[in-house]
């Protein structure tokens, strides 16, 4: 049977990392990337750890042409689908893009999958289908909402493969509910690395952490949380690629679909990520209380029994993996 793997989105941050996971796992991968969010040297990167040739097509997925040609190209046996936009603010400025890269996009390729006759797909899922939850640790049988259209993006996908898989028995779908990925590859050569000002805490952070941003800006330190700060459930990148692989496994293997959280099921504060990062830079990051952002919730963490249940998944790297990884990656980058 095959064992070649169709990424999208395989380029970006978590999806590079997965590459990395699935090649050690034996499989054979390929890769879609339009390189909107990814930096053109992640090919070469993939080679470097691999020690293998990477095959990239660059593109978008909503080119059925392209995504056509690849499916003739390869003997695909399943695809993971990371190709998405991830911004919660800038999908309150532009929804009808979110809606088009996210929903059309997963459409699109759900539509080339059947023409193949491919029917396993990974979908990465995030824990903001479960809005703010009342109780914690959240549990995958939680409540369902959104309050942002990146939100409603992400609810529309999963209803959207639920329905198909619920009238289609030849669907296997994999939707992995991603916490707050962290981290960078043990190696240095991959991690994140966004062309803008980040949105997200880590990145943030390590460009605080290498100058490139003067301090960080604490977002409300009043919330109903230890120290004030924002509580989340933060995982390593490698981890949560570890998952995809599991995720793929279970589907080529038993055909049934599943819904799992990828989290670690312990809470971090803002100010503990801060720390934590500053003793693996081994100096001071400077910051400052700000407001609240709007649209924060105060605290989220998942609980990752049903991963462990189902897939067999639990985190192994903790938050100073995660900090030292991401650490030596961004070091590494800027002298590069
Ligand atoms: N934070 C700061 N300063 C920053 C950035 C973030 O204090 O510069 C705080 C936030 O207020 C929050 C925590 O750090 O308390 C984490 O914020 P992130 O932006 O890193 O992550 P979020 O939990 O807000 O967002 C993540 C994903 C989204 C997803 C959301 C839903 O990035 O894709 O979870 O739960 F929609």
């Amino acid at each position: 049977m095959s064992k070649t793997i169709l990424l999208t989105g395989g380029a970006g941050f978590i999806g590079s990392h997965t590459y990395v996971e699935l090649m050690a796992a034996g499989y054979e991968v390929v890769i879609i990337d339009d390189f909107s969010n990814a930096h053109r040297d992640v090919p070469d990167r993939l080679e470097v750890i691999t020690g293998g040739k990477v095959t990239c097509y660059e593109g978008d997925v909503l080119d059925g042409s392209l995504l056509d040609r690849i499916f003739a190209e390869h003997d695909i046996a399943a695809a993971v689908h990371f190709a998405a936009r991830k911004a919660v603010g800038e999908s309150t400025e532009i929804p009808l893009e979110y809606m088009q890269a996210n929903i059309a996009g997963l459409y699109s390729l759900l539509a080339a999958m059947k023409r193949a006759g491919v029917f396993t797909l990974v979908f990465s899922s995030s824990c903001t289908v479960y809005g703010d939850p009342d109780s914690l640790p959240v549990t995958e049988e939680a409540p369902r909402s959104f309050s942002h259209p990146y939100g409603f993006t992400k609810l529309t996908c999963e209803q959207s493969l639920e329905q198909i898989a619920l009238h289609d028995p030849r669907w296997a779908f994999g939707i992995l509910r991603y916490f707050n990925p962290a981290g960078a590859h043990a190696t240095g050569l991959i991690g994140e690395d966004p062309n803008d000002i980040p949105n997200n805490l880590m990145p943030y952070i390590s460009k605080v952490a290498t100058g490139e941003l003067e301090r960080l800006g604490v977002f409300g330190n009043d919330y109903p949380t230890p120290d004030g700060t924002g509580v989340r459930d933060y995982i390593h990148v490698t981890d949560l690629a570890q998952g995809h692989v599991l995720s793929l496994k279970a589907l080529l293997d038993s055909g049934d679909s599943h819904t799992v959280n990828l989290g670690t099921g312990r809470g971090y504060s803002v100010l503990d990520m801060l720390q934590a990062y500053e003793r693996a830079c081994g100096f001071d990051l400077p910051h400052e209380i700000l407001p609240r952002r709007p649209g924060d919730i105060a605290e989220v963490y998942g609980d990752p029994s049903k991963a462990q249940d189902v897939l067999g998944f639990r985190a192994q790297l903790g938050l100073d993996d995660m900090c030292a990884s991401s650490w030596n990656w961004i070091s590494r980058r800027k002298n590069t």
